[in-house]
């Protein structure tokens, strides 16, 4: 039995290797192109966190008793590479967790875009494929997806389809792809075709609709230095919620746009690496269905109230950190109470492991220590770089 993690150099896949690696004694084999260390550095930006070569990861990774977790390098774009490594190695589970997953990037430009939805897209098919071609239509597909496919809608949001009426007549169907950027928008065309692999080929899938992500570290990337985990505060690459928090460290105020009331969905990193480990590693006969659906978010909160707390987190470790608020150069209801249905998703991970205040306050404190690489790299906070 071998589990695959695609992306497993990122800020997601590398802690959920490392912990997939912990619970089994199987192998476990990520695999990266190493594509995001390049497009942050072409934004001129680096991981605040110092992160090692994937040479000194894996090392770290033996020395702490993983020696079966391996990462192989190539593109999941490549089609022939992705056909030889699902034939060769017949993972029974793919985390697949790699993508270009910056809306402000996918933004910039026409060719961004096409970049953009041509690597995840094509990523996700070809591993879709493979699978399929291998003969392996038993091995569980898991996704990361974004809870972005869905939109601002005025109800609240269903952990997967939504009822369509029309004259009268109703019925379920995948929710509607309204993301809001050329990014988000590839994971709704994933989970389209997640949908379509699952009906053609009977691949059981897991489209894990994936929150904001907080937090600059796991038990797992604690252990040794050499094991910790991206973390990026730049304008495209940095999250609202780690970017907020490197101004904080930096001595900048926190910026909100407009009334900032809008709530957005967020999750531990913790608690996202502990849901995909359970899936990876979890009974088929545990699933609840054969295509399933997981909200992978904790609780939405509102701008105000993410600035706030990170202001009052930054004020206890001696950071003079102030709240302004600014004009919204966006259009955006700056009021949207979003509401998100995460039952399956709560039963999956059990209780949540590290809530936000807790989240600010690490993310903070490790922000601390690497305060000289921030302020270096402090008119990153800024959209100028790209156009
Ligand atoms: N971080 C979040 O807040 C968040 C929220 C929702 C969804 N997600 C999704 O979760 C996944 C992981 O996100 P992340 O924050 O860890 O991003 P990340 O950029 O840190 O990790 C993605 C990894 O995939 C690799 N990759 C990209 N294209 C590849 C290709 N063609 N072949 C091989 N490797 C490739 C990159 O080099 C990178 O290491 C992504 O699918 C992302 O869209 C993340």
């Amino acid at each position: 039995m071998t589990v695959l993690v695609t992306g497993a150099d990122g800020y997601v896949g590398w802690p959920t290797a490392l912990r997939i690696a912990d619970r089994t004694d199987e192998r476990v084999l990520g695999v990266d192109n190493f594509a995001r260390r390049g497009w942050v550095e072409t934004v001129g930006s680096v991981s605040a966190t110092p992160i090692g070569s994937m040479e000194e990861r894996l090392a770290a990774a033996a020395e702490t008793g993983r020696e079966n977790l391996s990462v192989v390098e190539g593109d999941l774009v490549d089609r022939d590479f992705v056909a030889e490594l699902l034939a060769v190695h017949e993972p029974t589970a793919v985390v697949h967790a790699a993508a270009q997953p910056s809306a402000p990037y996918s933004q910039v430009n026409g060719e961004r875009a096409n970049d953009t939805q041509h690597n995840n897209l094509q990523a996700t098919r070809n591993l879709l494929f493979g699978l399929h071609e291998a003969g392996l239509s038993d091995t569980h597909v898991i996704e990361t997806t974004t809870t972005g496919v869905y939109g601002a809608p005025e109800f609240p949001i269903p952990e997967g389809g939504a009822v369509m009426e029309n004259r009268g007549e109703r019925d379920e169907v995948p929710f509607p792809a309204m993301a809001g950027s050329w990014y988000h928008l590839t994971k709704s065309h994933d989970a389209a075709n997640l949908r379509l692999a699952n009906k053609q080929f009977g691949l059981p899938v897991s489209d894990v609709r994936t929150a904001i992500v907080y937090g600059a570290s796991t038990d797992e990337t604690r252990e040794d230095d050499r094991l910790t985990t991206r973390f990026d505060f730049d304008y495209y690459f940095g999250t609202v919620a780690h970017r907020f928090c490197a101004q904080a460290v930096a001595g900048y105020p926190v910026t909100v746009y407009g009334r900032g009331e809008q709530r957005k969905p967020f999750v531990s990193l913790e608690d996202a690496v502990e849901g995909l480990t359970r899936l990876a590693l979890g009974d088929a006969d545990e699933r609840p269905a054969d295509l399933t659906v997981y909200n992978q978010v904790t609780r939405p909160i509102s701008i105000v109230e993410v600035a706030e707390t990170i202001a009052s987190v930054g004020n206890e470790h001696d950071f003079d950190v102030a709240v302004e608020h600014f004009e919204n150069p966006r259009e955006e209801d700056e009021t949207h109470r979003m509401e998100i249905e995460n039952t399956r998703y709560t039963d999956l991970i059990g209780e949540q492991r590290v809530d936000f205040e807790a989240g600010m306050d690490e993310v903070v404190a490790s922000l601390a220590r690497h305060r000289e690489t921030i302020t270096a790299h402090e008119d990153r906070f800024l959209p100028d770089v790209l156009e």
